[in-house]
């Protein structure tokens, strides 16, 4: 058990959790908040969307988060926005009041989670005011689920309710506890159920090394559906969330190359930013990487570590050239990316290792980057097939040719052949044709619900199509804005 303090709705609170309660769970069957519903418990449908605030600069920046998936430790100091508390003295929030304007519900199962997203997005369209683009508003509501409305009503809510006055309650920057976790002492036995929260990287290795048996939980985005869907008890956790070392992206040279180390703790959302500015293919990505609740939550060492092999930034990062940071008490390592994949979700990760920051190398000398992910849906799936090519022209002529695919093998993995038919050739249909060929050397994909071996094997035939049109012919972008982009 962990005792956690925080705000709800600017009430402060101390509650008993076990490891494994999720934020839904503490409060619907702890604190009879009941508001929040229910829905998939997976993350996918956001009936369960909460706001949680975290003090920068004394005032409070809320962010969506799936409360089935979250862990209600995770809570600790931080303020927790549920729908029971956005109307004041009789007053809507403006989301409310909106989406009623709107004639925005109808059976209202989703409606909690909606005027949740809706109030993430009011409050970040207050405190740093910029003008409400469509991409801003799916990106809003890309997590959201309604089955009986319809969107346009709630799309008119989301682009009316800023017109709406509102004053502020007074809890929106309330003072947030400051402190810490009062947890029972960690047991390296096998059957005590623990939980910890470290905040430097020293103390995650002692503790990595004292209970190699625990589980790591940073997002919870992968991790907690063991809980939820697998039902698989999660009883022995190290909560990487707080760690200092973990949470910062600095420039710095590795081998004469510029790049960024990225502490495997910063999530999407934090990550966005820096790849507007140097990697805006990889920005793209992120768009259609989960939800924005997911995005809040994710980080890129979970993704990482999930080692699935249609995660979505392992096959950026290989053709990126990116190398991961491992630490332990005994030091650290550093090892490039694609050694780190040893087999179906196996990994070069020991026992007593955690994955401390990731080196992704600065595009240099005109080099590109192009990443192309093929869903069955736009907003919030997971990838049946992603491509991603790296690569300059020089006189015509293609160098440094780094292309990897997720989806296509048991791991995220490099396409050597094809890289091959393609390195120090000239743009021509012929050199693509044989790279298009040599995939079939690279890869044995499998089927599964996500697509059969044949359409893997076509498709990524298709995304090596699509970069000779847009190569030779520089003029015209392919299919820029289709549905598999
Ligand atoms: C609805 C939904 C949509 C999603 N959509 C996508 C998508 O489009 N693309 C995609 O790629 N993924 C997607 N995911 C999966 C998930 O969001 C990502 O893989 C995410 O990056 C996981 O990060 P996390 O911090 O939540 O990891 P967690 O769930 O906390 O951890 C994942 C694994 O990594 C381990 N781990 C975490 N941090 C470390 C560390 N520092 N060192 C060693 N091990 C560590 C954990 O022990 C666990 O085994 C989706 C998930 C959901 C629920
Ligand atoms: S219940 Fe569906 S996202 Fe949480
Ligand atoms: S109002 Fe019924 S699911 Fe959205």
């Amino acid at each position: 058990m962990a005792t956690i303090a925080f705000l709800l709705n600017g009430t402060p609170q101390r509650c008993d959790v076990s490891p494994d309660t999720s934020i839904l769970t503490l409060l619907r069957e702890h604190l009879a908040q009941t508001g929040t519903k229910e829905g998939c418990a997976s993350g996918d449908c956001g009936a369960c969307t909460v706001a949680i605030g975290e003090s920068t600069t004394g005032t409070q920046r809320y962010t969506s988060a799936n409360a089935c998936i979250t862990p209600a430790h995770q809570l600790q100091g931080r303020h927790l926005v549920t729908v029971e508390g956005l109307s004041e003295k009789g007053h809507l929030h403006p989301a409310q009041e909106a989406m009623i304007e709107c004639h925005g519900s109808q059976c209202g199962f989703c409606t909690p989670g909606i005027v949740m997203s809706l109030f993430t997005l009011h409050s970040d369209l207050t405190q740093r005011p910029s003008p409400l683009t469509p991409e801003r508003l799916e990106a809003a509501l890309g997590g959201n689920l309604c089955r009986c409305t319809g969107y346009r009503p709630i799309r008119d809510a989301a682009l009316s309710m800023n017109a709406i006055p509102y004053q502020r309650p007074q809890w929106f920057d309330a003072t947030l506890p400051d402190s810490e976790i009062d947890t029972q002492p960690s047991d390296s036995s096998q059957t005590v159920a623990f939980f910890a929260q470290p905040a430097s990287l020293a103390e995650l290795a002692q503790l990595r090394q004292s209970s190699p048996q625990a589980r790591l939980v940073a997002g919870g985005t992968d991790l907690w559906l063991e809980s939820t869907q697998r039902l698989a008890p999660l009883d022995q956790l190290i909560d990487v969330s707080r760690v200092a070392e973990l949470l910062t992206i600095e420039e710095a040279q590795l081998e004469n190359q510029t790049g960024w180390w990225i502490g495997a703790g910063v999530t999407y959302t934090q990550l966005e930013p820096l790849f507007e500015a140097h990697f805006p293919a990889f920005a793209h990505l992120l768009h259609r990487l989960g939800s924005q609740q997911i995005r809040n939550r994710g980080t890129l060492g979970g993704n990482i570590a999930n080692a699935s092999p249609i995660g979505d930034t392992p096959p950026v990062l290989l053709a990126l050239g990116a190398q991961v940071e491992l630490a332990s008490v005994t030091g650290k390592r550093r090892l490039a990316l694609e050694d780190f994949f040893l087999d179906y979700k196996k990994t070069a990760l020991a026992a007593d290792e955690v994955i401390s920051r990731i080196f992704i190398p600065q595009l240099v000398d005109s080099s590109q980057l192009r990443v192309w992910k093929l869903s069955k849906r736009r907003e919030d799936d997971i990838s049946a097939l992603l491509g991603a090519f790296s690569y300059r022209v020089e006189q015509n002529v293609l160098r440094d040719v780094r292309i990897a695919f997720g989806g296509m093998a048991a791991t995220p993995r490099r396409a050597l052949a094809a890289e091959a038919a393609l390195e120090g050739s000239a743009i021509t249909r012929e050199a693509f044709r044989a790279a298009q060929q040599a995939l079939e050397d690279d890869f044995q994909p499998m089927s599964d619900v996500r697509g059969s071996q044949h359409y893997r094997q076509q498709a990524a035939q298709n995304l090596i199509e699509r970069l000779y049109l847009s190569l030779s012919a520089t003029d015209q972008e392919v299919m820029l804005h289709a549905y598999a982009h």
